[in-house]
């Protein structure tokens, strides 16, 4: 579903992605670590066609990004480290926003309460402003607005940092959800922890290369750690 083929970034001079090889499917979890600098938001980027690629290509459903962005942009959400809503209006008229954008119109008030409330948003909370929501409510109603649009492919770019751990653990429970719905999720973070829970796959990047991959069954936490800082020597 998200496909990376010697994807590379340049700025100036500097070689921000050397030839990224990616392959996520449906289902998977796959979990982008490394240090800061090391290239996950520019991977990300490139998914979404924020930026352009200096060489090779991204592939969304089999469908390069700077060919068809507009159709590549209906199979994907996309959650920042803060998701990016209107503070005045309230998770119900946000989400109803975001899905009529991504070509729902389909739903009733009710349909979109329902998908807050399944991402453990209380009730009473869709009619109150964003400006009032914690960042775990945010958080929430952004894996909402993925599951009204249908998203085939998420994009997540330390979506867990200055969460709590409650909210936190929330958080991946639902990103299981959407896998178990057949979503396709390539997360960057750095908490090695909930990667190894969450995750089905993680991937260690450095310096714009992605130096191992992982299969999270396969491994324990202290394995995780150590073969992690290994890498950043
Ligand atoms: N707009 C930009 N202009 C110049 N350099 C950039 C720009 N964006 C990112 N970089 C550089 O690209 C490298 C990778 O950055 P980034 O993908 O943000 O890393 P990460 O998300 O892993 O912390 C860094 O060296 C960063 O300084
Ligand atoms: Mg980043």
């Amino acid at each position: 579903m998200l496909e990376a083929i010697n994807l590379k970034k340049t700025y100036g001079d500097h070689n921000a992605l050397k030839g990224l090889n990616l392959s996520i499917n449906a289902g998977d979890i796959y979990c982008l670590l490394g240090a800061n600098g090391a290239g996950k938001t520019t991977t990300i980027n490139l998914f979404l066609n924020f930026i352009d690629p200096s060489g090779g290509s991204a592939k969304v459903n089999g469908i390069d990004v700077t060919e068809d962005p507009l159709e590549t942009k209906r199979f994907l959400a996309y959650i920042p480290e803060q998701v990016m809503l209107y503070p005045n209006l309230s998770g119900l008229e946000n989400i109803e926003y975001f899905a009529r954008l991504g070509g729902h119109n389909e739903y009733s008030d009710d349909d979109l309460r329902g998908f807050l409330v399944r991402c453990g948003l209380q009730a009473e909370a869709a009619d109150r402003r964003i400006s009032t929501y914690s960042k775990g409510m945010r958080q929430k109603v952004g894996v909402a607005i993925a599951l009204a649009k249908q998203a085939k492919a998420l994009l997540l770019d330390e979506p867990t940092s200055g969460l709590d751990p409650k909210a936190s653990n929330e958080f991946s429970e639902l990103l299981k959800h959407l896998q178990s719905e057949g979503a396709a999720i390539l997360m960057a973070t750095h908490d090695l922890f909930r990667a190894k829970e969450t995750g089905t796959r993680i991937g260690i990047m450095r310096e714009g290369n992605l130096m191992q991959e992982l299969n999270t069954g396969a491994v324990s936490h202290a394995d995780i750690e150590r073969i992690y800082l290994e890498h950043m020597h």
